[in-house]
């Protein structure tokens, strides 16, 4: 590419967008030079997604200034917006399953032969030099169908740049990969901002925002509040812009005193997937089960709970065995699952707020089988406060949320069944700083009251911040089991990698 002009490639300022009375950005600005990587932050709901879609051409804004080169735009489809040569890499791409890689990336412009037949040939030869220059391995010919979130962000970021794209904007795009899809994105991305190209990063990870970018901007409640250099700035400082007040301490775990054994899973197996998986959960204990992505930690809670069905092995919740297969039996047992995937698994999206936080007790509420929905926001209310919640009003619908919001919902849906045993999946996934801080005093709290916990989660400072005790799951079997005190990163990351060479 030339070298780029003076002046910032793309430049926001005093951007404003409501929706009816909501104002999902207030004034927001942002602006971004070619040849880096500039990182976008803020806590759940402080505008960051919005901006993002008044970027790409999906939300128009109502007022404030968008200069594209130094020249103003106003984009009304999202298909001027890719002509200008913007590009958004969404956190969950939605690729055509049905056609092959190529096709996806050439979507509507694939190239002609004469006679108006389209030359697969020279679509797949372009497809492969897109690869290599991303350096990577994806054979254009498969279909998309069965791709990881990873390598499906991939093609669309080969789409972007066979669209030459000069800005790149990924909101979230690693909040469901593994570390080694991680390192390989930041790869694919540093690339890019050595070809000139200017790039959006948006993650609720400092850690990612420190290694992997160049400046930072923090919006809240909507607002622009800074922009520093990643090199004149800390992890505390930009946590205090975002959220207006120091964060001390993000592991708050308060010693509880260890109870009875709650949960007894004993030699659960199913083929393929795990096997012989063996633990118990006692109340005011918090277990963790650590290891990588695709270890098998979340099937193992999904067996536990019922979600999924087991070959053989057994589950008992104080002494009395569930039943497998019936998630009814349970939460009837006093069970509850936060899952991984909330956006997709547990929030109704045309649905109240209070609604989706009852909808677990909805019976218990009840009077004389009636539910009013004065009765609904008052049993929801303390449960969107404690999480931080942050809507205008309880009858909002989860669908207008933002992302880390609706996170927020599902882990208050199941906390309000106070459950006897607790499974969370990656408890504090998309969800900001300072909510994080309150989620680990909430669980901390609840196993306090003699709650058992079990999370599972792909953070290691997480798990050896909040675990009394820690499984690490390799290959669908517990390579470690270590107590809190031992519990090292190397020692977790040594059992989360272990081979099963050894084994008959
Ligand atoms: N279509 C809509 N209708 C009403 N309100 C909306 C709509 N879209 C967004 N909002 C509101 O605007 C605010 C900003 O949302 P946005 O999705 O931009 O936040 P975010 O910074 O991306 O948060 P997160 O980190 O949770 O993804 C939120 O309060 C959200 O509820
Ligand atoms: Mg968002």
């Amino acid at each position: 590419m030339a070298s780029p002009p003076e002046g910032p490639v793309l430049e926001l300022r005093g951007v404003r967008k409501s929706f009816g009375p909501v104002a999902a950005l207030r004034s927001g600005a942002l602006s971004v030079d070619g040849g880096t990587i500039h990182a976008l932050v803020g806590e759940n709901g402080a505008g960051k997604s919005t901006l993002v879609k008044i970027l790409s051409g999906l939300y128009r804004r109502d007022t404030g200034t968008f200069r594209l080169h130094g020249l103003d735009v106003d984009f009304t489809t999202t298909a001027e917006a890719r002509a200008a040569g913007v590009a958004v890499i969404y956190q969950e791409p939605t690729l055509f399953p049905d056609l092959s890689v190529m096709e996806n990336i050439f979507m509507g412009r694939h190239p002609l032969r004469r006679g108006r037949r389209v030359d697969r040939r020279a679509m797949r030869e372009h497809a492969a030099a897109l690869f290599a220059r991303l350096g990577v391995t994806l054979d254009p010919l498969r279909p998309a169908e069965g791709l990881s979130i990873a390598d499906q962000q991939i093609i669309e970021i080969a789409k972007a740049m066979s669209l030459d794209a000069t800005v790149l904007v990924m909101d979230e795009p690693t909040a469901a990969l593994s570390g080694h899809e991680v390192r390989r994105l930041f790869q694919v991305a540093r690339g890019l901002r050595d070809e000139g190209r200017a790039l959006v990063f948006i993650s609720h990870r400092l850690d990612e925002v420190f290694e992997l970018c160049d400046a930072v901007t923090v919006l809240r409640d909507g607002e622009y509040v800074a922009t520093a250099a990643i090199a004149d700035t800390s992890v505390s400082e930009v946590v205090t812009h975002m959220v207006g007040r120091t964060v001390d301490d993000l592991y708050p775990k308060v010693p509880a005193p260890i109870g009875d054994v709650r949960l007894e899973v004993r030699g659960l197996q199913r083929a393929g997937v795990f096997h012989d998986v063996s633990f118990d959960v006692r109340a005011g204990e918090i277990v963790a089960l650590a290891g990588l992505v695709g270890a098998g930690r979340s099937e193992i809670a999904r067996a536990v709970f019922g979600v999924d069905p087991y070959d053989a092995g057994s589950v008992r919740l104080d002494g009395r065995p569930v039943p497998p297969r019936s998630p009814r039996a349970a939460v009837r047992a006093g069970m509850a699952l936060v899952p991984e995937d909330r956006r997709q698994q547990g929030l109704v999206t045309d649905s109240t707020v209070a609604r989706n936080v009852t909808a677990a007790i909805r019976s218990r509420i009840a009077r004389l089988g009636m539910l009013t929905s004065w009765r609904e926001a008052d049993a929801a209310a303390p449960w969107a406060s404690r999480l931080e919640v942050k809507t205008n009003a309880l009858d909002m619908h989860g669908s207008t949320m933002s992302g880390g919001n609706q996170q927020k919902v599902v882990i208050a849906k199941w906390l309000a069944t106070t459950p006897t045993l607790l499974i969370i999946d990656e408890p504090t996934r998309g969800i900001d700083v300072g909510t994080k801080a309150e989620v680990h005093r909430l669980l901390s709290e609840l196993a306090g009251q003699g709650m058992a916990i079990l999370m599972i989660s792909s953070e290691l400072p997480e798990v050896l911040g909040m675990a009394d005790r820690v499984l690490v799951v390799a290959e669908g079997r517990v390579t470690a089991e270590l107590p809190r005190a031992d519990a090292t990163p190397e020692a977790v990351m040594h059992a989360a990698t272990a081979t099963l060479e050894h084994q008959p």
